[in-house]
């Protein structure tokens, strides 16, 4: 039995999605395509559509909002791919960021030993065929390598950021120096990252190139237990609110054998799906070692003073390090339902994506298209719209296909425009999850649906 079959008969509610809906709605309607897909692909890097790009952008501007905008102690920055090659001595990536493989000598799978069950680990067994496991790891850096300069000879090898974070680091005085803050505050950023995964797989969960946000706050020590507290509820809360089915996010605390290098303490925001429980975000009590170690490697002083009190001290961090990738799988597992028709004829795919991060907020739908007084007063709608959000024209097909067309990308509203409409300047406006009608004044329409599509 695979991972995905066994995990789908835990559910005890609404069916959890199988990834390959996903992947297929991804390609059909514009979220998400396989890189370089006329050369046969690479495994695990991937390309985003018109349509993914929107949904990811609002995902990262909610995020950014949240957690940089309402916050007064918290500023961000945008972090280059490639840093000083030192930098990854210091974090300890060179060391530490290493995968321990063993293979199957009858079928020749490859497994990372923190994937595979005690009893395989224990036995040597292979969990596939059960053929007999090689018993000394090999271990692989997960780095990726890449050189400056032109010269050969004289090119530099260095790294391409394994985590995003370290960029906060080391931009961490520079913040300090030419900004207001004083600890405790926090440095976020959104930004690329890259990791030679041994084994990636299953769409975008586990990518060899995806994107973090991360949050380093930085705190007197004595404040460390306020902060993680504060900030572990916080952005659990945080993908609460975005998410339709709430009971599949839990916590998980790290045993103390499979906490980061540089953690002494985390917490997994889990979320359950096809795949079982997985890891949404860490929220990582890092301590000094981050602030510690470039000191010493630098020969920077990285220590902070109280303008207060003049004590002296590196200050310690609390992270929070999600992917944006993940939550964009995450968001179209949980938002994906085919709903059966009552009247037995085609299921309705919808995603019902919440409102402020559906790529297309309204769709604009003249009932005919060959009736000038419809197609002028929508376009004009439309394009009024347009100023304010993203809105979508359409008049091809019958009415009753393009809400399906709107459904399945997840747009909460369809606005219609019929005769009525010209007579006496109202539209309908369609809700997405209800499939409910009401009808409103034009001049009322734009604040309407600010209102339900602006996040607050
Ligand atoms: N700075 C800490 C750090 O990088 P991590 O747990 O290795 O911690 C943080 O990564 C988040 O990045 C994970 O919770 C996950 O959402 C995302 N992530 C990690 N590896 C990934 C991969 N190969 N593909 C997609 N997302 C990944």
């Amino acid at each position: 039995m695979t991972q995905t079959e066994e995990n789908t008969t835990i559910s005890n509610d609404t069916p959890l999605v199988p990834i390959e809906k996903i992947v297929s709605l991804s390609k059909r309607r514009g979220f998400v395509y396989p890189n370089s897909e006329i050369y046969g692909g690479v495994a695990g890097i991937y390309d985003f559509g018109p349509l993914g790009v929107e949904l990811r952008n609002n995902i990262k501007r909610y995020w950014w909002w949240s957690m940089v905008q309402r916050h007064d102690n918290v500023v961000g920055i945008e972090g280059a791919n490639i840093t000083h090659p030192t930098v990854w001595e210091a974090s300890g990536h060179i060391e530490n960021f290493v995968d321990r493989l063993v293979d199957c000598k009858k079928c020749k799978r490859r497994f990372r030993v923190d994937h595979l069950a005690a009893e395989n680990l224990e036995q040597h067994k292979c969990p596939v065929c059960e053929g007999e496991l090689t018993t000394e790891p090999r271990v692989f850096n997960l780095l990726m390598e890449t050189y400056l300069g032109v010269v050969e000879g004289d090119r530099m090898k260095t790294y391409l950021r394994g985590e995003a974070c370290q960029n906060i680091y080391l931009d961490y005085d520079n913040v300090l120096k030419s900004s207001r803050v004083q600890v405790p505050f926090g440095i976020c950023q959104i930004g690329k990252a890259y990791r030679n995964e041994v084994t990636p797989g299953n769409f975008l969960f586990r990518q060899r190139e995806f994107e973090q946000w991360d949050l380093q706050f930085f705190v007197h020590p004595s404040e460390m237990d306020k902060w993680f507290e504060y900030w572990k509820e916080y952005r659990f809360e945080w993908y609460s609110g975005i998410l339709n089915h709430k009971d599949r996010l839990r916590f998980r605390e790290h045993a103390s054998d499979e906490l980061a290098h540089y953690a002494k303490k985390a917490f997994d925001i889990e979320y359950r799906t096809v795949l079982g429980w997985q890891e949404w975000e860490g929220i990582h009590w890092r301590q000094d070692w981050d602030l510690t170690r470039h000191s010493q490697y630098s020969g920077h002083d990285l220590s902070y003073t109280d303008p207060n009190t003049k004590e002296r001290y590196i200050p310690w961090i609390v992270e929070t390090s999600g992917g944006v990738d993940r939550t964009f799988l995450n968001l179209l597992l949980d938002a994906y339902e085919e709903e059966p028709d009552p009247a037995g004829k085609e299921a309705r795919t919808v995603l019902r994506l919440h409102p402020w991060l559906a790529p297309v907020k309204v769709a604009v739908l003249p009932l005919q298209k060959n009736k000038e007084e419809l197609v002028q007063t929508a376009r004009s709608i439309h394009q009024n719209l347009q100023r304010f959000m993203v809105s979508q024209y359409d008049d091809v097909a019958n009415i009753g296909r393009r809400y399906r067309r709107q459904d399945e990308i997840g747009t909460p509203f369809c606005v219609t425009v019929d005769f009525q409409s010209v007579e006496d300047q109202t539209v309908t406006v369609r809700e997405r999850d209800g499939m409910t009608q009401i009808r409103l004044p034009i001049s009322e329409l734009t604040m309407y649906l600010l209102d339900r599509v602006t996040w607050k």
